[in-house]
């Protein structure tokens, strides 16, 4: 007898009941309506993971306000009653098929590259950000320099993302995801570099991690005490591969500490551009997922190359995470859970499938391609 393969135990997040460890990582998809309704075909695609038996799906970052929140053309919002109503139906669409889905709540701040209500960038600081924007997102050249947020500006963007999460509890979503990850706002004000404020959010990392606590716990002041909210952070980032927080482990314990404090339901450690060891290990020998788990006692997600069945298999069975997350082996291997389970092999995952754009209809003509169909 072969034992099972620990992502494929049962888990619990928060008060959901989880049929295995596998959970989808947050994937934009550029594929919403111009007005950022959601969309049938995107219906779909998040239903066909939970076919493949993913214990937890986890949308990508819709946006949180018609203010400076949203990032690229085609994004989805949870910003109005029409976002909601077409998300209504993409949790109905996941349930059916026997998972839990938790939508993720994005605010782009700088790295906005397509914005259909704003033609400016709002961030904690007036400071350009590094790298260019990204083509398979739909942006091209130089990100502009952003407008340095006024408290007037923090307080609208915190409220957009507590009603955001109103509208996902309300639309059917079993929970909701800040997205302090990557570079975008919450991720600004957290990096020394990107917030250069003399006030209560800049300076100092309890300082820092402010915002991002401010906004679990208006989320959590809506939403009541069960609902799940996650926090979503990173060391790495979408224009920045290299960043690490400066005070490593000190600054992971008052990071995680705040926003367990605040509310937070659960933690999940995204790694950007890399695998999770490279993001993971701090300087005081511990990993960052390991000590978001010891500092809170919450649940923690660990990611970035967790498709790997023995990579995911070290993390759970080390104490390193509850969960993982997994997001371009998912994209090859919708399937993954029923793969993992069964010992079956996987498909590697091919960059081209996001080519040009990350659209979900650019994964189907590459699909169609591979099958050796002719348009
Ligand atoms: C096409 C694509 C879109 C992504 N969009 C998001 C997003 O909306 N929100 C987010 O937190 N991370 C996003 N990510 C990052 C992934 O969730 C994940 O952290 C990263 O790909 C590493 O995990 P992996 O090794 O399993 O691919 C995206 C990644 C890809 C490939």
């Amino acid at each position: 007898m072969t034992t099972a393969h620990p992502a494929s135990l049962p888990a619990r997040l928060g008060g959901l009941d989880l049929a295995n460890r596998f959970a989808v990582a947050p994937m934009s998809r550029v594929s919403a309506a111009p007005d950022g309704t959601p969309t049938a075909e995107m219906a779909d695609y998040y239903a066909a993971y939970a076919e493949g038996g993913f214990g937890l799906v986890i949308t990508e970052g819709a946006y949180t306000d018609t203010v400076h929140s949203q990032g690229y053309l085609n994004q989805p919002g949870i910003a109005s009653d029409a976002h909601a109503a077409a998300w209504r139906d993409i949790a109905g669409r996941v349930h059916a098929a026997g998972s839990p889905i938790v939508l993720q709540l994005m605010h782009a701040g700088a790295l906005s590259q397509g914005n259909r209500y704003r033609d400016d960038t709002a961030g904690p600081s007036a400071v350009p950000p590094v790298g260019e924007k990204m083509p398979e997102y739909g942006g091209h050249g130089p990100w502009p320099t952003p407008r340095a947020m006024t408290q007037d500006d923090i307080d609208v963007a915190v409220r957009g993302f507590a009603d955001a999460a109103v509208r996902a509890r309300d639309a059917g979503m079993d929970g909701v995801e800040i997205h302090g990850a990557n570079g975008y706002l919450l991720d600004q004000f957290l990096t020394t570099y990107t917030n250069t404020r003399d006030d209560s959010y800049g300076g100092p990392v309890a300082n820092r991690v402010r915002l991002m606590a401010e906004v679990v716990g208006a989320i959590r002041a809506e939403v009541g005490p069960d609902f799940c909210v996650g926090v979503r952070l990173s060391q790495t980032k979408v224009n920045d591969f290299v960043y690490r927080w400066p005070g490593g482990a000190y600054d992971a314990r008052v990071i995680f500490t705040a926003l367990a404090e605040a509310g937070a339901t659960y933690l999940h450690i995204a790694s950007e551009g890399r695998d999770w060891i490279e993001t993971a290990r701090l300087d005081d020998g511990t990993t960052i997922t390991g000590l978001a788990r010891l500092t809170t006692g919450l649940p923690v997600i660990a990611n970035g190359g967790m498709h790997q069945p023995q990579l995911a298999a070290q993390v759970l069975r080390d104490g390193h995470a509850d969960l993982v997350s997994v997001a371009r082996g998912a994209l090859a291997n919708p399937d993954l859970p029923r793969r993992v389970a069964d010992d079956l092999p996987l498909e590697a995952f091919d960059h081209m499938m996001l080519q040009p754009m990350a659209t979900l209809a650019n994964a189907g003509l590459w699909r169609r391609a591979r099958a050796g169909v002719t348009v």
